[in-house]
């Protein structure tokens, strides 16, 4: 295939086999030179963004030291038929044998080298990453297989593989468990340690002629022992829009390779300002430190004044400010100091473990609006929809939701109101009755713009509605009428049946929107229980507080 010459006389460099934790190894599998090139600017571009990496020639490669690793590239070229480079055929013969351990320490990603006129493309390194899968190794980035012009796609796997490898650890922490650390009952991922699980599906769910653009999302949580119940969330750690990046830099002055400092780590700061600043969101306490930088009075003022700030930060980011107030003489990592850091995105789960094993899904509304004239994204919400495409890795960890969670008692019934993506947790609560069988009744009230295009999870609903699970179904497009058509309109339509539904014990569960459609939620409801149950409003509040301690009026709101 890929065929190159004969290796450079090997010398056995003696391997180390005390490797720290976040350490890349990167081994080549080479025979001209090519793939061994391709490692060394992996080697090179690591050491820019403060990874560490060591570069290993295949032949001198103990092949059993692979159980030590936890961060492993893999450049190899194919020979021939499908072959191996000559200095791989140890490592493969050992990797590909029955004796290869299981490897599910493993985070790690290849690239292959290769000749499209040949059958058997790029064999090698697709053998490589189809037996590390197989042995539970964890992929960082999706295999890419080069042709003859290989330089590109190679320099674009480095810069995908040490991105994940520099979100995921933060270039420092180690990711997956310790080898031979044993079953461990709860994830060793969380916060502090995401798992870089991968996409699965990343789809349309808005239909054509739609306002908004809502996503359907698959995440695979294969290989991280983590759980999640219905009604929890999934933290998402995203990165910022490169384009974004870069107009801070240029409007800063700032090369994109400046070497800044963090957690005492050397980086690159368009790496720092991509991976681990917030560069979106205007904070009060950012607002007030860069008005005594700019040394500005009506910026003081403006700081000073939060209701002002409320009104001057809304619609506006970090790049608006520095071009509307430059600071003189700043430093790159005075500006890494100033700036915090790139929170995670929470989004309802839409999905049950029980009924998806592996799997977590997400529904995702991209938001993207005009103001101050520029085009807006949300952080996470258009890095899923617009640059992570089926394959891809995302760091991500479950967020518990502890006070938003089904019954323990199977035959309770609950009334689901969830308009536009607060649908979402209700998906995985019929999920999980479905897959329970549980007995209780079963309402949603849904609303969205448009029946057409808005109605989410439609064929779903429909089904469940078919075969029972789903008791009642009311729903309210608020625009396919002259007069505007809300989950509350339904609420107080019914609110005869909904009486009827609490005295027998019913649950109610609330999610979306916190600033306008829950307090009118709950209003209607305070109504309703008033004129329904004969109380005072007084009472009636008194009796939704109850229902809320019992853990029977429950809401999910943001
Ligand atoms: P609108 O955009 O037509 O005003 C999901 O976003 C649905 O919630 C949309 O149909 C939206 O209607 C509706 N919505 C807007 N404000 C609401 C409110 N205060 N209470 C309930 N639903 C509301």
């Amino acid at each position: 295939g890929y065929c190159q010459g004969t290796p450079a006389a090997t010398q056995s460099a003696p391997v180390n086999s005390d490797v720290p934790q976040s350490e890349l190894t990167v081994l080549f599998g080479s025979q001209t030179g090519n793939a061994e090139g391709v490692a060394e600017q992996l080697v090179a571009r690591a050491a820019d963004k403060g990874i560490k990496a060591r570069l290993v020639d295949l032949a001198d490669y103990k092949p059993k030291q692979i159980r030590q690793e936890q961060w492993l590239a893999l450049v190899t070229s194919t020979q021939g038929e499908g072959d191996p480079p000559d200095n791989a055929l140890d490592f493969h013969e050992f990797l590909m044998g029955k004796k290869a351990p299981k490897l599910e320490h493993l985070n790690y990603s290849v690239l292959a080298l290769g000749d499209s006129s040949y059958e058997q493309f790029c064999q090698t390194g697709k053998e490589f990453d189809e037996r590390l899968a197989g042995l539970g190794a964890t992929a960082m980035a999706q295999r890419v297989d080069c042709d003859v012009d290989y330089e590109d796609l190679a320099e674009q796997w480095i810069e995908r593989l040490l991105d994940v490898m520099a979100a995921r650890a933060g270039a420092s922490q180690p990711l997956a468990a310790t080898p031979g650390a044993g079953p461990v009952v709860e994830s060793v991922y969380g916060r502090k340690h995401p798992f870089l699980a991968t996409l699965l599906t990343n789809q349309l769910l808005s239909g054509q002629g739609s306002d908004k653009e809502v996503r359907h999302i698959e995440v695979s949580l294969e290989g991280s022992d983590l759980r999640y119940q219905p009604g929890d969330a999934l933290a998402v750690c995203p990165i910022n829009a490169p384009a974004l990046v870069q107009a801070v830099l240029s409007a800063l002055g700032f090369e994109a390779d400046a070497r800044v400092e963090l957690d005492g780590e050397p980086r690159a700061l368009a790496d720092v300002l991509r991976l681990e600043r917030e560069i979106t969101l205007l904070t009060p306490p950012l607002m007030k430190q860069w008005a005594e930088l700019a040394g500005h009075d009506e910026l003081r003022a403006l700081a000073d004044n939060p209701e002002e700030l409320r009104l001057w930060t809304a619609g506006r980011d970090f790049l608006d400010l520095i071009t509307q107030w430059p600071v003189e003489g700043l430093e790159p990592q005075a500006l890494v100091s100033l700036l915090r850091k790139l929170p995670p995105r929470l989004y309802s789960i839409s999905s049950s473990q029980s009924a998806e094993e592996d799997e977590v899904h997400i529904t995702v509304a991209a938001v993207r609006y005009h103001s101050h004239q520029r085009d807006r994204e949300g952080v996470a919400s258009c890095w899923l929809a617009d640059r992570l495409v089926e394959g891809d890795q995302l760091p991500v960890y479950i967020d518990p939701n502890k006070n938003f969670s089904l019954p323990s008692d199977d035959a309770t019934p609950i009334i689901m109101i969830g308009p536009g993506t607060g649908v979402a947790p209700f998906r995985a609560f019929m999920q999980e009755r479905e897959e329970r069988g549980a007995s209780g009744d079963n309402w949603l009230i849904f609303g969205d713009r448009h029946f057409r295009s808005d109605f989410l999870y439609q064929t779903e609903w429909i089904k469940w509605r078919r075969d029972g699970l789903l008791t009642r179904l009311d729903v309210a497009f608020s625009r396919d009428q002259a007069e505007k058509r809300y989950v509350q309109h339904c609420l107080a339509e019914q609110a005869g049946e909904v009486w009827a539904w609490l005295q027998q014990g019913a649950s109610i569960y609330v999610c979306g929107d916190a600033e306008k459609m829950a307090p009118d939620v709950h209003q209607t409801l305070l109504t309703l229980v008033s004129e329904q149950g004969e109380m005072t409003l007084a009472e009636a509040e008194d009796y939704l507080r109850q229902m809320n301690r019992d853990k029977r009026y429950q809401r999910d709101v943001y």
